[in-house]
């Protein structure tokens, strides 16, 4: 296959970046709401983590792997968790003040888009964010969220962190080489306390939405033609625009069980047929590699144990 040029490459990075703004602005980008929304979030991850665990969070530690460029949850979990850390390859810019520290880690290119972004969207928004949090849980405590920059799957970003009784990871291990990510679970198997667990959310290479398509993002799942549905299992042309270990459902969950881990859920989070109408008997043919199991998987609740030992 020949290489897209450079001109080629460009092209593609700017229709994602519009397809990503496109998509954030038709989810709430309100700070209250936000706030609301991932407080509701976190009382569910919450009510699991205390159930499978009988442990409480106040008394918990927790660590979210891979925070992303608007680290919410991870300070929402402060609310509840006893101990929070959050481990990202990218700072995160909360304030003015950290702007600086991308440009000296993360190089111009970055540093200018970071500012920009905060300059001109970030700024007023995160005090928003924070002051409904506050209203919401008084526990809210941001300063509790300790901020690791690194891979998670390197040993040294875990150096600092305490024994751990949850791992909350959302669309990030799909993002992760393989043997980085077999490094990661391998860390994790040693540092989650035999009775924590790992609530780890992947969104998965065989679904629907699983090559990251902007025209197959989930909002235009319901009304998008069947043509090119999970054309990315079967088209030699796809070049995904983001980086993508292209790991099936079951390719995970044989990795998790390898590393140590005993799978208790398993479940696709839009349910078993997010899509079905798209998979005519056309597409049933050209899928043919493919079960329903693996063609509607898309996001995945894994939630694992450490198997007895
Ligand atoms: C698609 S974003 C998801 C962010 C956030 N979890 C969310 O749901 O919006 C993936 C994030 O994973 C991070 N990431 C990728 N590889 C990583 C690694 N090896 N260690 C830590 N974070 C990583 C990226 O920097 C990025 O912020």
């Amino acid at each position: 296959m020949l290489r897209p040029s450079p001109f080629t490459r460009l092209a593609r990075q700017l229709r994602y970046n519009a397809a990503l703004l496109k998509m954030r602005l038709r989810r709430s980008n309100h700070p209250t709401e936000r706030a609301e929304w991932r407080i509701e979030e976190m009382q569910r991850v919450v009510h699991d983590f205390e159930a499978a665990t009988g442990r409480k969070a106040a008394e918990s530690c927790i660590v979210e792997v891979g925070f992303g460029a608007r680290p919410e949850r991870a300070l929402a979990m402060s609310c509840f968790f006893g101990r929070v850390y959050a481990i990202d390859l990218a700072l995160p810019v909360l304030g003015l003040g950290d702007i600086p520290r991308v440009f000296w880690r993360s190089g111009a290119r970055r540093g200018v888009k970071s500012s920009v972004r905060h300059l001109f969207f970030d700024r007023t928004w995160w005090p928003a964010f924070h002051a409904r949090l506050r209203a919401l849980a008084p526990s809210y405590r941001p300063d509790k969220t300790k901020f690791i920059i690194g891979s998670a799957g390197d040993w040294d970003s875990w150096n600092t962190i305490p024994e751990v009784h949850a791992v909350f990871s959302h669309d990030v291990l799909e993002h992760i080489p393989v043997a980085e990510l077999r490094s990661l679970l391998e860390i994790m198997r040693q540092r989650l306390s035999p009775d924590g667990v790992a609530m780890l959310s992947p969104c998965v290479f065989t679904g629907i939405i699983g090559g990251h398509d902007p025209n197959w993002y989930q909002y235009r799942v319901p009304t998008n033609e069947s043509e090119t549905a999970w054309a990315h299992l079967y088209d030699p042309e796809f070049v995904p625009v983001t980086y993508l270990n292209r790991l099936s459902r079951r390719a995970f969950r044989s990795m998790f069980e390898d590393a140590g881990f005993v799978t208790e859920r398993d479940e696709a989070i839009w349910g078993d047929d997010f899509g079905r109408q798209h998979l005519t008997p056309a597409n049933r043919a050209k899928l043919s590699g493919w079960d329903d199991y693996e063609l509607f998987s898309n996001i995945v609740d894994f939630r694992l144990r450490p198997a007895a030992s």
